[in-house]
């Protein structure tokens, strides 16, 4: 997707515009079908766009969970109090987990890069950062560019975080992106994905694929490819990630589903209080997991 493939990749190539770095190809970056889904989406994003529009008397000025709730997974184990110099978000959106584990979790940085194919996002993250002054005192360095090559220095972050996006990255992308990853990640720094990957042998999933593969014409561009604990593991490791970071997990998430709950824009009914109300034997939960979190350093 983007020219810099064959170059050593710089944050210098970048142009900054009313605090976003946009690369010199944006303008072709704009015809991608992919990103006009998640600007489109970026627009009205869970009502996260309420912050755009708030008012001095609102009780979201107070409590800013009535906007982007609360992150749940493997965000609940992150430790309380943790200073880093710097952290890297791909697929940032609006900037919900950063402002999380700052709020919630005292996480403290000197340098946030949050890196997002949908500008919408990125201009409402600017504005809760404005609101919320999430990592205070941080410098912000907010890059809208699809995540695959990244332009920072080899062995320049600490922490590499990511919520709910690899998904929705076809897979040979995903894998440069890993590889992206274990360069820029200093040895003995620290990653969490939560809820990055659709797991491959959940039913709801397999129903969904096989609805979606009947139509040919009009697939969703941003429902992608599937994975089971192995291949992420192989993922891990090829990649070079777990040579930077000493023990990392890769664990089903503790959502479960058998239905489909929305097919093409229409809820299925039941489908979510079934799903709701699964509760598998540990030898199911491989298989009845929605997703998958893969990350380092949280078991100490
Ligand atoms: C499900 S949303 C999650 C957003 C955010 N992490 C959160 O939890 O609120 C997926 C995010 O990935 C971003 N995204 C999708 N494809 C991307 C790509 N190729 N490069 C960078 N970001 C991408 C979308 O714009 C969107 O913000």
């Amino acid at each position: 997707m983007s020219q810099l493939v064959n170059r050593k990749p710089s944050l210098n190539d970048f142009q900054l515009r009313d605090g976003i770095y946009f690369p010199q190809d944006y303008e072709q970056l704009n015809q991608n079908q992919h990103k006009q889904k998640w600007d489109k989406i970026g627009k009205t994003y869970y009502g996260s766009q309420k912050i755009e529009t708030i008012q001095k008397s609102s009780p979201i000025k107070q409590d800013y969970t009535l906007i982007t709730g609360k992150p749940g997974g493997t965000w609940n184990q992150f430790p309380e109090n943790k200073s880093v110099d710097s952290i890297l978000e791909l697929g940032c959106g609006y900037g919900r987990i950063p402002l999380h584990l700052s709020k919630a979790k005292n996480l403290q940085c000197q340098k946030f890069y949050g890196i997002d194919i949908s500008e919408p996002l990125l201009r409402r993250l600017l504005k809760f950062k404005q609101e919320y002054d999430f990592f205070p005192g941080a410098e912000f360095h907010i890059i809208c560019n699809s995540a695959e090559i990244l332009p920072l220095e080899d062995n320049s972050i600490d922490l590499v975080i990511s919520n709910c996006v690899f998904m929705h990255i076809p897979d040979a992308q995903m894998r440069r992106l890993m590889s992206e990853i274990a360069r820029v990640l200093k040895p003995g720094g620290m990653f969490v994905f939560n809820h990055s990957f659709h797991n491959k042998n959940c039913p709801s999933h397999l129903i969904h694929n096989f609805i979606r593969n009947l139509n040919i014409f009009s697939k969703n561009p941003i429902y992608l490819k599937q994975y089971d604990a192995t291949e992420i593991e192989e993922i891990l490791t090829t990649s070079g990630i777990t040579k930077k970071c000493s023990q990392s997990t890769v664990e089903p998430t503790q959502e479960y589903a058998i239905l489909p709950e929305i097919i093409k824009g229409v809820s299925v009914p039941f489908a979510r209080a079934i799903n709701k109300s699964l509760k598998p034997a540990e030898g199911m939960k491989q298989t009845l997991a929605y997703g998958y979190s893969a990350y380092s350093g949280l078991n100490n």
